[in-house]
């Protein structure tokens, strides 16, 4: 709980510890009511730091201290002083060994940060600073010292025991208790620790290095899942390889590991050889499991091992250095997704992710850069900017070197700082050196917060074949610095000019053709100045300009396309991402009319020009299936919201629902063609990218079907339902039916969720896509329903991933439920919020966000939103976690 004033803590303060631990021996006792951990740490004055008479200050809490001993002499009382959040002894030698003594309550501990129970197991989660919850110590990450830990427990309920490492002793003791010693080599700061007992069950393997090593893998499960860890561990193997062959990293130690757990405030976690995941993000199976589903393990399980090397073997200096580890670990997953299945599918997917979400928080009142200047509580930015919009910074970089040069600097990056702590500055420093380029002003990227806007304006002179193209960019104020003060920020825009017949060949004046590509018909601009116009020559025709193709930087571009011009970068252009991006933009401004009639109450006949760029699409058997998806899918609620001034909430969703209603209507044939093309075919269950586009297509037609007017859809859906042999179908089917507002579906669906609870009730993560079927139900009385899922056995508040499925998935993607003009959804959340305060207070500041954002809404709900966040301002032990992001949205 926080102290009488939230202390913000700068960047600009950062300071080299006083003291170094070189060895950190931990002993901990489990038993049902009291945990002991004793502690033996081998610390020295930092010869780097000025003040030689420091008192050596370490961090502890939640935590009772029972003996201190320095060097085997027991401390006095009078000889330390203890606080809530430390304990500080002003007399030490220049090295020694410290001794502490404490006692904590795992079972009692809600937060799940530091050591506690999840089920029948214990487990740790130390990212960022939950190491102070196990014992004092310097819990800093620049601080990195070399652990042994012994677990004592019982041995019939806690027959596994796990820490970071190798097992280097284990045995049996009186009175049924056992132990087991790991031994880490690599030194590591104290966020990597991680320690787990539990009655588990394994699924084994083994995979061979590149040297011939060969590294024993272990995925620990509850042994209801062993039947869900196949996956996983393809992917590991995958992942292990893959960081071989394209940035030329080894596994260092002999043994991997990871350990699933039910209660889990993220997704997982990269601890030293002991990965520690929710079970979201590691079970999979097909019957249990959606192709998102197993997408997100093989990224999620990537991401963690990949870590190895960005983030544990070069750790970061402090952390504000976050996005250093996660950038380049999110960038390094994405390109590892892309190559396992299909490239342009996983570049949309994060693409559509960034411009809603991260944009969105960009513009609001908890925007920072992707390098935080300061923070209240480090838990509040593991964000969007530093996570995603990170990794499209390291992305960028990737562009302006090229694939060759960014690997050498990679290289060099993890040569200069293995086994250190390193900043931002080191990776671009690494990076400027391997490639010769200067990246000075590139660095901008990580001190401004904000969405840069380019604007761009084109002309064409027939008798010279000359055009131009005039770029200009600003950024908006974010809540650091006003769009006055901010720099041009150095902007890679990747383009192509369209003819009539195709791709045209680039010459820019000035410069050398680009032979990356052989015809010529890609090129990186550099948009370095708030303005600059780049001319093209021997252009035979006026081209289509085809901007920002990759989505090469994570800014706005707005060119005045016309809708022809949209349709034909979305037939023509040989970039996937691009003609999805166009076909986004003509549905973005045929919905916009669409809610210009929705509000003057007039009716609203869909374009044209969209329904039949979809018959086109849905008719060309030549094209990917996946791409064809990807088109059909409208642009969601969220993110029209995010493109609106002030949103309108009632205008966007009936208004998106009309052009979905119409287009089904006026495409019926061509849906149920397609839908039934690709259904019943008894093909075996795959997960390739092939299988999982004609899944997500036959589904998407589904749901164009179901709410558009053929009488056989209801049908069809209710076939699938039954029929399905995965949950992709299963629960695609379930939420259609959910959410169809026909007169026969309300009883089919009410049947459907019944005897899908039934049959599903023993696999929570099923029961959790049950919840989120029912969240996002748009139809009337949502809040109703969502409460009254809120007292179904099914649902336990002290589990995060519950929360998320039933709260989050409604207060985020239900806008016309949660934002009912009457006020209940936001007094909902703040209950929800006061709540969850008490007892996680991570997932209580997480659970905020869609109240924050109440300045893009009408005056009616922002007075409503901001007296929900006063409500829950006023509440008398608010967390930091909480008060952070309240106070800050109340600014
Ligand atoms: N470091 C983890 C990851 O990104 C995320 C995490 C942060 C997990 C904090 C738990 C707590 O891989
Ligand atoms: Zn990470």
């Amino acid at each position: 709980m926080k102290d009488a004033q939230p202390k913000t803590i700068y960047l600009k303060d950062y300071r080299s510890p006083d003291f170094l631990i070189d060895k950190t021996d931990l002993h901990v006792v489990l038993t049902d009511d009291v945990t002991c951990v004793t502690a033996t740490l081998q610390v020295r004055r930092n010869p780097a730091t000025e003040n030689k008479q420091a008192p050596l200050v370490l961090n502890g809490q939640d935590m009772i201290l029972k003996d201190v001993s320095i060097d085997g002499c027991p401390v006095q009382n009078s000889q330390y002083v203890l606080s809530p959040e430390t304990l500080t002894i002003n007399e030490v030698p220049d090295a020694f060994a410290l001794k502490t003594v404490c006692e904590i309550k795992p079972q009692e501990n809600t937060s799940l940060e530091g050591l506690y129970r999840s089920r029948t197991m214990y487990c740790t989660q130390c990212e960022a600073e939950g190491f102070r919850k196990i014992t004092y110590y310097l819990d800093r990450p620049d601080v990195l010292s070399e652990f042994t830990t012994t677990i004592v427990a019982d041995k019939a309920q806690f027959p596994v025991l796990l820490s970071n490492g190798n097992l280097i002793d284990k045995g049996e003791l009186d009175n049924g208790q056992h132990f087991a010693s790991w031994h880490d080599p690599f030194k590591k700061p104290a966020y990597l620790f991680a320690l787990v007992a539990g009655d588990l069950s394994v699924i084994e393997d083994t995979f061979v290095t590149c040297s011939n090593r060969t590294i024993d893998l272990k995925i620990f499960v509850e042994e209801k899942d062993l039947d869900k860890c196949d996956h996983a561990m393809a992917s590991l193997k995958n992942a292990m390889r893959w960081d071989e062959e394209v940035y030329g990293r080894e596994y260092d130690l002999d043994i991997f590991m990871i350990v699933a757990v039910d209660d889990f405030n993220m997704g997982a976690m990269e601890n030293k050889g002991l990965n520690i995941f929710n079970t979201s993000c590691v079970l999979a199976k097909p019957e249990t499991t959606t192709d998102m589903g197993f997408q997100r393990v093989e990224g999620v399980v990537a991401h963690e091992y990949f870590h190895n090397w960005s983030g544990n073997r070069v750790t970061c200096r402090d952390w504000f250095q976050l996005s250093l580890k996660e950038g380049f670990t999110v960038f390094r997953d994405a390109e590892f997704s892309a190559d396992m299945g299909s490239r342009t599918v996983k570049r949309v997917e994060d693409v559509s992710l960034l411009r809603t979400l991260q944009f969105a928080e960009d513009a609001g009142p908890m925007a920072h850069p992707v390098r935080p200047p300061s923070f209240i509580e480090i838990s509040n930015f593991y964000t969007l900017t530093v996570y995603e919009k990170g990794a499209e910074v390291v992305r960028m970089i990737h562009t302006l070197l090229g694939a060759e040069k960014f690997r050498q600097g990679s290289d060099l990056y993890f040569e200069r700082h293995d086994g250190e702590a390193a900043t931002i500055e080191n990776f671009v420093a690494a990076m400027e050196d391997a490639s010769g380029r200067d990246l000075s002003q590139f660095t901008r990227w990580y001190s401004q917060a904000g969405t840069p806007r380019i604007t761009a304006k084109d002309s064409y002179d027939e008798a010279s074949g000359i055009y131009q193209l005039t770029l200009t960019q600003s950024c908006p104020d974010t809540p650091e610095a006003t769009t006055e003060e901010k720099q041009p920020f150095h902007i890679p825009v990747a383009i192509g000019l369209l003819g009539d017949a195709g791709n045209l060949a680039i010459h820019l004046q000035g410069t050398e053709p680009d032979h990356d590509t052989p015809d010529n018909t890609h090129k990186v601009l550099e948009l370095t100045q708030a303005e600059q116009t780049f001319s093209f020559e021997k252009l035979p025709e006026r081209p289509i300009p085809v901007l920002l193709r990759g989505f090469s930087a994570p800014v706005k571009l707005e060119f005045d396309y016309s809708r022809e011009q949209l349709t034909a970068i979305m037939s023509r252009d040989d970039d996937g991402y691009s003609r999805w991006d166009a076909c986004q933009k003509l549905a973005v401004a045929v919905i916009h009319d669409a809610m210009q009639a929705y509000r003057s109450g007039q009716p609203y006949i869909v374009d044209t020009l969209l329904a039949e760029a979809y018959r086109t699409i849905l008719n060309d058997s030549s094209l990917d299936q996946a791409m064809v998806a990807l088109m059909l899918q409208l642009p969601s609620e969220a993110y029209l919201s995010e493109i609106a001034d002030v949103v309108d909430v009632e205008a966007i969703h009936f208004a998106r629902q009309d052009v979905r209603k119409q287009l089904a209507v006026a495409l019926e044939a061509e849906l149920l063609h397609t839908y039934n093309s690709l259904t019943g075919k008894d093909k075996p269950f795959s997960t390739s990218a092939e299988a999982v586009a004609e899944r997500s297509l036959k589904n998407i037609a589904l749901s164009y079907l179901v709410h558009g007017e053929a009488s056989s859809a209801l049908a069809l859906a209710q076939q699938q339902l039954q029929s399905a042999t995965n949950m992709t179908d299963e629960i695609s089917a379930l939420s259609v039916l959910v959410n169809s507002d026909s007169e026969a579906a309300p009883a089919m669906a009410q049947q459907a969720l019944a005897d899908f609870f039934t049959r599903w009730q023993h696999e929570a993560l099923v029961v959790n896509q049950w919840l989120v079927a029912q969240a996002n139900c748009v139809l009337p009385e949502g809040l109703e329903r969502v409460k009254t899922l809120m007292q179904h056995e099914a649902f336990d508040i002290k589990n995060p991933n519950k929360v998320r499925s039933l709260i989050g998935a409604f207060c985020n993607n239900n806008a016309i439920n949660f934002h009912h003009a009457d006020g209940a959804g936001y007094e909902f959340l703040a209950d929800q919020i006061i709540t969850l305060n008490e007892l996680n207070p991570q997932i209580a500041a997480r659970q905020l966000t869609p109240l924050t954002k109440w300045r893009k809404y009408d005056e009616s709900r922002q007075a409503l939103m901001c007296k929900a966040l006063e409500r829950i301002l006023a509440e008398p032990a608010l967390s930091k976690d909480v008060y952070e992001v309240v106070s800050k949205s109340l600014k």
